[in-house]
């Protein structure tokens, strides 16, 4: 098999006195897209700041694409951190710039400066995630709630990431919009090739895009694998999320 794109290996990691995760591990090989589930709270999100390097765990290593994070060489981790795109839950853009300037800001960033090109580029983005040029020219309170998520999609997308990481992707949407978005990035997903990993609490947008599901409980990744399988894991956080949210789907 070829080199995971995460892995993750005896990962502890705490807050002051608190421990958040305890001997963690988790493995992510390319091409799939991993649905990260666990109850509020208990480390999802500090999990992907680990993943990428906004974070250091307090014991245990992660690699990315084969490479040790924090290497020591600027150079190397700058490399790195153009492999892979993140949409996070909060600040999600820069309130200040423009649609189009906040998706130019990684391009201008990699020391992009034609600004013919610079155009071109952006436009294409917007066009990936459904968006036309006029509305480059647009503030972010100027956008709904769905477009302020496509904007942030096609930002994380702008450099063309290996791995794309969503912290609650679909959260505040409505069911309409987050079936839209949930579509929009299977199709990006199935013509670009990246590698996911994803919180969500929402089921439809969770059995809609994962090919595998993380279960994090007991401060450490309790399940992985296909949904069928981990549906069928005999733990409590399972049964229970997998059976509220099923009742909760069946009711009229
Ligand atoms: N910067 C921080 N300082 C102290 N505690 C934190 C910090 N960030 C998160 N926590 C706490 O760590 C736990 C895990 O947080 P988080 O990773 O955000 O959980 P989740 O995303 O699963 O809801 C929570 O109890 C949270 O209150
Ligand atoms: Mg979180």
């Amino acid at each position: 098999m070829s080199v995971p794109v995460i892995e993750a290996r005896g990962l502890w990691s705490r807050y002051g006195d608190t421990v958040i995760h305890k001997n963690l591990d988790l493995t992510v090989q390319r091409g799939q897209m991993v649905g990260l589930v666990g109850g509020s709270g208990s480390g999802k999100t500090t999990l992907l700041r680990e993943v990428v390097g906004l974070l250091r765990p307090w014991k245990g290593a992660v690699h990315l694409f084969g490479e040790p994070l924090h290497s020591g060489d600027p150079g190397k981790d700058r490399h790195l951190r153009q492999r892979f795109g993140m949409l996070f839950q909060q600040g999600a853009l820069y309130s200040a710039l423009s649609v189009f300037d906040n998706v130019a800001f990684p391009l201008r960033e990699m020391g992009i400066r034609d600004l013919d090109l610079l155009r071109d580029l952006v436009h294409l983005k917007l066009a990936m995630v459904e968006l036309e040029p006029r509305h480059g020219g647009l503030k972010p309170a100027e956008l709904s709630g769905g477009m302020v998520k496509r904007v942030a999609l096609a930002r994380a997308l702008a450099l063309e990431p290996e791995l794309l990481i969503l912290d609650e992707p679909t959260a505040g949407l409505d069911p309409d919009r987050s079936d839209g978005f949930v579509r929009l990035i299977r199709e990006l997903q199935s013509e670009l090739g990246f590698t996911v990993i994803m919180v969500t609490h929402d089921l439809p947008t969770l059995l809609g895009l994962s090919t595998h599901i993380a279960a994090l409980a007991d401060q450490r990744i309790v399940a992985f694998g296909p949904p069928e399988a981990v549906r069928q894991v005999d733990h409590p956080f399972i049964r229970n999320f997998f059976g509220a949210g099923r009742s909760a789907a069946d009711s009229p």
